[in-house]
């Protein structure tokens, strides 16, 4: 029995696949998955015919919705937790001036010959005289055991059926720990110029499954050494490369960036702190000068990166929303600990920070820890030592200020209301100074502390009370 098609679903794809006189076939990433033993719940049906008529039988069975792409010749139905994909055995070309492909009805090994990858092609025939029969015309099972990328025919000819496919393979390089055939390989430098026809949002699935992967670098590595980098991620290569001007060299800032981004990943699987990561250091080619004195400079590269990430977010297709807000806020405020570290930590630096990172303060730890790439094991040490310094202050001022998260105890509405104002720049004034009064230590983060303040402030300004 194989273990992969335990689940009575696929005997009864293969009982009506049987009624109907054609074949079927589980085929792709769920077989993939099976021998990785990684989990699989999407689950795609080869069909020697209809695959939309074989869903929509499966479908009137098992009392499940179909949603049929008559376009695309697809149909998919829920089931059990599955995604199943249904899609008849198609022999596809592709004509060199056009991106629509002729698309005619072709066998199982037409099928296979034109998917991305061996280890993607391979298929577990459902039909009752062979259930089970692995059907691998290109020996996936032999590069999957060997970790090797390959494409079942000329690579040449699959990259430009479908250019994303030159990410796929990097994808499944970085995400498996795979090497890419070396004529895989060579077609992608060939065909790279082809990855622009392909749509944002495809490139960012694949970039986000690198970012997911266990070691990112790899990934963007390869995007490198294929020629890929600059045409889907100009803003990171131009972190590459060192200058120097007669003792003063600067550091690789890509290869930097790359061992901080696999540093968070050894540690974190947050997606958005990972990006983070990736991007801590994205202004420094804008903000990079040189002064004999003290060598390379890259002043205000966290506010010229920070603003950089909302348009690379806009241009890849990333979300616009609060996710792109703490992956700008982690950007803006990387150098701090490291300059709270660097000088005797006060109480007020320590709360402005915590009032600045909220919530995302630990993550924005993590980052600046895994920041430090110097190769020296002492600096290393000492660095981290004061990392652990400012962790203790960070949680003691915490302890007793509670500055995470806090909102001012006395609101704008509060000054207008007990001195009979209008919204107007003294209220602002007021409650601002009232805030900065707190994070400086000079009052306590308490309403009646705030409130006398409060009444020192305004009585500097001549102003009087109409009520308590
Ligand atoms: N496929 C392909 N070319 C593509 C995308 C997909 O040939 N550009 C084929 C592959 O055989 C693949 C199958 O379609 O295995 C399903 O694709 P998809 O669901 O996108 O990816 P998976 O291989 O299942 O991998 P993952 O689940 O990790 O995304």
């Amino acid at each position: 029995m194989n273990d992969a098609l335990q689940h009575p679903l696929f005997r009864r794809i293969g009982a009506i696949a049987d009624a109907k006189g054609v074949q079927a076939f589980v085929i792709g990433g769920y077989v993939r998955d099976y021998f990785l033993r990684r989990p699989c719940t999407d689950i795609d049906i080869v069909v020697t015919g209809s695959g939309i008529e074989m869903a929509e039988a499966l479908g009137k069975e098992v009392k499940s919705h179909v949603s049929v792409f008559k376009n695309f010749g697809t149909a998919m139905l829920r089931y059990d937790g599955w995604e199943v994909e249904f899609v008849g055995a198609r022999k596809e070309s592709y004509r060199a001036d056009s991106r629509k492909p002729i698309v005619e009805n072709g066998t199982l090994h037409d099928d296979q010959l034109r998917r991305d990858f061996t280890i993607n092609a391979m298929a577990f025939s459902l039909n009752a005289d062979s259930f089970g029969e692995l059907v691998d015309p290109f020996n996936g099972m032999e590069d999957l055991e060997r970790c090797i990328i390959r494409t079942p025919c000329d690579p040449d000819t699959t990259f430009s059926d479908d250019p994303l496919r030159m990410i796929r393979a990097v994808r499944f390089a970085s995400q498996l720990g795979f090497d890419i055939a070396p004529d895989t390989f060579e077609a992608i430098g060939r065909n790279k110029e082809r990855i622009k026809i392909v749509s944002k949002e495809r490139i960012i699935t694949e970039l986000n499954k690198i970012m997911a992967s266990p070691v990112p670098s790899i990934g963007f590595e390869l995007f490198d050494q294929s020629g890929l980098l600059p045409l889907i991620f100009p803003e990171l290569d131009r972190l590459k490369g060192v200058e120097r001007v007669g003792k003063h060299a600067h550091k690789d800032n890509f290869r930097h960036t790359l061992q901080v981004t696999d540093n968070v990943a050894r540690r974190s699987d947050n997606l958005w702190l990972r990006w983070a990561a990736l991007l801590h250091d994205i202004g420094k080619p804008r903000t990079k000068a040189y002064d004999p004195k003290v060598g390379w400079t890259f002043h205000g590269h966290e506010v010229v990166g920070s603003k950089m990430v909302a348009t690379i977010f806009r241009n890849m297709k990333l979300p616009m929303n609060e996710k792109m807000k703490y992956v700008q806020k982690l950007v803006f405020l990387h150098l701090r600990p490291i300059i709270l570290s660097e000088d005797t930590v006060t109480d007020s630096a320590v709360r402005r920070l915590l009032f600045e990172a909220g919530d995302d303060i630990d993550d924005l730890m993590m980052l600046c820890e895994a920041d430090i790439t110097s190769e020296n094991r002492d600096k290393v040490k000492r660095y981290l030592r004061n990392f652990e310094l400012v962790r203790i202050k960070l949680r003691e001022i915490e302890e007793k200020d509670r500055i995470r998260n806090f909102q001012p105890p006395i609101s704008g509405e509060l000054i207008m209301q007990v001195y009979g104002l209008k919204p107007c720049r003294i209220v602002g004034d007021i409650k601002n100074a009232i805030k900065e009064a707190i994070l400086d230590g000079i009052i306590a983060n308490d309403y009646d502390q705030a409130y006398a303040y409060m009444e020192r402030l305004a009585a500097e300004q001549g102003l009087t009370k109409i009520s308590e």
